[in-house]
């Protein structure tokens, strides 16, 4: 029988504890993020992640998903899920990409063997055969030409039945946005990397990246209780052209009746 709590932090915490092995910086952080910014919850709650055996997280950071998604069914046993909540995902293969040294040594040490997390390059390596492929706060990072180079082979890897997931703030959102660059910002010059340029779109022109990449997708606003122009795209794998059953012939024109003319 399922037993359910009604505190929505619950799960986030329990993920957050197991930072614990990883330093009281790594810690603290998961704590805060985990808390503080919507997607981890969204992506819990709403179910998105279900039925999907197979993971990717792209920029994945220290594995901040990764954490709560190892931890979603255990929580769910000992009646840390909330009863509102879509019931918890159960991947049986997570694995991550990132960029950062650091971040992946702290994800090691948190999350064990069971997140394979790989230090390099998302331009570059391989994505596998995952079933969705998360893509959060990362695609600003990369020049325009990666980003739709990314895009075209996470299509080429996923399933019909697969789906991206990708976070972006919006570039015509106003102050909001304004406030998501600064804090990209903030952050890129806590970790020295002042000069790294941000390569922002509106949440259309992303949409139209994405159908030009082979994806249909739709928008779930993604920075209540923060100040941020944040959205989630959720993009599904439209059918390839040549995949589709071939175009019905026009139907004849129907034979003059006898008695016409
Ligand atoms: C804002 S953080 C988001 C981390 C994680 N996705 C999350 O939501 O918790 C962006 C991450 O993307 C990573 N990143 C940026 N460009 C990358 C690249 N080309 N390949 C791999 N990781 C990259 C950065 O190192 C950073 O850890």
């Amino acid at each position: 029988m399922r037993r359910h709590c009604a505190n929505p932090d619950g799960p986030l915490l329990a993920a957050a504890a197991l930072y614990r092995a990883a330093g009281r910086f790594a810690y603290h952080f998961a704590r805060g993020k985990l808390r503080g910014d919507p997607i981890y919850r969204e992506l819990l709650r709403g179910g998105l992640l279900q039925d999907r055996p197979s993971i990717l997280d792209l920029g994945c950071g220290q594995g901040l998903i990764a954490a709560c998604l190892l931890t979603a069914a255990d929580c769910e046993r000992r009646g840390l899920w909330p009863g509102a909540w879509a019931a918890p995902p159960r991947p049986t293969s997570l694995r991550g990409i990132e960029l950062r040294p650091r971040a992946v040594v702290r994800a090691r040490r948190a999350l064990g063997e069971r997140f394979e997390v790989q230090l390099g390059d998302i331009c570059a390596a391989d994505f596998g055969r995952p079933d969705a492929v998360l893509i959060l706060d990362v695609m600003q990072y990369l020049e325009p030409d990666s980003q739709r180079s990314v895009l075209r082979r996470a299509r080429e890897v996923l399933p019909e039945h697969g789906v991206i997931l990708m976070r972006v703030g919006d570039a015509h959102a106003g102050w909001r946005f304004h406030c998501t660059r600064f804090a990209d910002q903030c952050v890129l010059a806590m970790r020295g990397q002042w000069s790294f340029r941000q390569h922002c779109r509106s949440v259309a022109d992303w949409r139209a990246l994405l159908a030009d990449c082979g994806f249909a997708s739709e928008i779930r606003p993604m920075s209540a209780g923060t100040p941020f122009a944040n959205v989630l795209i959720v993009a599904t794998p439209r059918p390839a052209l040549n995949r589709l059953p071939p175009s019905p012939r026009p139907a004849p024109a129907p034979a003059p009746h006898p008695a016409a003319g």
